[in-house]
């Protein structure tokens, strides 16, 4: 039988997603929205790609979650997305309670379920998760590392004249102003990238990753990216759901590893059935533990912010 693969929210992110997970044919997937007729919709439009793609799988849009019973991995993408003008704290807010309904309502009906967070702010989000939720570390994972690295990757590909793949980028923290793009564990064809090089050019690169999100936003002006997000959820399925002990950076809620316990931040993680399978840790520079450790106190204080209702 294949697994179910639940997408709450089916707006652009979720439903990018979907499209790209049945296209993969090894998993039949619930879209699920408050807006019934969106997520109907949307799934409908889906399904009927299907024999032209070649995939025998099944989509089912709805918004009863009586639906997603036995989820074996329940993506979150319910909230609202950044436009330009937006406070944080205004995403925050809002996006906390949706968050906190959304896995309410997931675990009760699949409590073996992987919860996959992609709603903003992210890392902040995930921690919510985890608390609501009461399912191990291992079950919660946070989307963005990997959407971050495919945009450094992008960057130093086109720089460089290589194909995307020769780049084995290295990004760690949170997602946000705070992330820690690392050019010193980032190699091409096996080679460090700052022997390609010149440091002026990798810290062009460095600020376009960390603005990578907000350069989208403010050419789209009504919403954020949403195609290499999608494609960015269908790897992590990918790795959980076919078991396949890839090293990919998610956020994570750390237990002493880097040094940092207590927080979800961006580390290079081994995925697979149980979802993490383990932290990988790699020696850091005083610089670059410096990073790090600004990047979990800024997770710290989003969480701070959202405690009172949301704790
Ligand atoms: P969108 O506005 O296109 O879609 C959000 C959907 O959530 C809407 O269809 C809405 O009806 C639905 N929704 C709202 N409340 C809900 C609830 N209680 N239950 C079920 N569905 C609900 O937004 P988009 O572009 O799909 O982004 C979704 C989220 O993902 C945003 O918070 C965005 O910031 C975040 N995001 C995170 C990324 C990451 O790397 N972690 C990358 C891209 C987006
Ligand atoms: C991004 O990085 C908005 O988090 C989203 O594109």
């Amino acid at each position: 039988m294949r697994p179910k693969i639940t997408i709450v929210g089916a707006g652009n992110v979720g439903s990018t997603a979907a499209a790209l997970i049945l296209q993969r044919n090894y998993a039949d997937i619930i879209l699920l929205d408050v807006v019934e007729d969106l997520a109907r919709g949307k799934a409908l439009d889906i399904q009927q790609s299907a024999p032209l793609l070649g995939s025998a799988a099944r989509i089912k849009g709805t918004s009863d979650y009586k639906d997603t019973v036995g989820s074996a991995i329940a993506v979150i993408t319910a909230g609202v997305a950044r436009k330009p003008g937006m406070s944080r704290d205004d995403l925050l807010l809002t996006n906390r309670d949706i968050v906190k309904g959304v896995v309410e309502s997931l675990v009760r009906l699949s409590p073996e379920t992987i919860l996959l967070v992609v709603t903003n702010p992210l890392d902040a989000m995930a921690q919510l998760a985890l608390q609501v939720s009461g399912l191990a570390r291992e079950r919660v994972l946070g989307m963005s590392g990997l959407l971050d690295s495919a945009r450094f990757q992008t960057f130093v590909a086109v720089e460089l004249g290589v194909a995307p793949e020769a780049v084995h980028p290295f990004v760690l923290g949170g997602h946000g102003d705070t992330m820690v793009p690392l050019p010193r564990l980032t190699t091409v064809g096996g080679v460090p990238l700052t022997q390609l090089m010149r440091p002026e050019a990798i810290e062009r690169i460095v600020q376009r990753t960390i603005n990578g999100g907000a350069e989208i936003v403010a050419l789209l002006k009504a919403g954020s990216a949403y195609y290499a997000p999608g494609a960015a959820i269908a790897r992590m399925v990918d790795a959980i759901a076919l078991d396949e002990g890839q090293v990919m950076p998610c956020s994570v809620y750390l237990e002493g590893e880097y040094g940092i316990s207590g927080v979800f931040v961006g580390v290079p993680a081994i995925l697979g059935a149980g979802g993490l399978e383990r932290v990988v840790e790699v020696a850091l520079e005083p610089a670059e533990q410096e990073a790090l450790n600004r990047s979990a106190a800024a997770v710290w204080e989003l969480v701070a912010a959202m405690e009172p209702e949301g704790g």
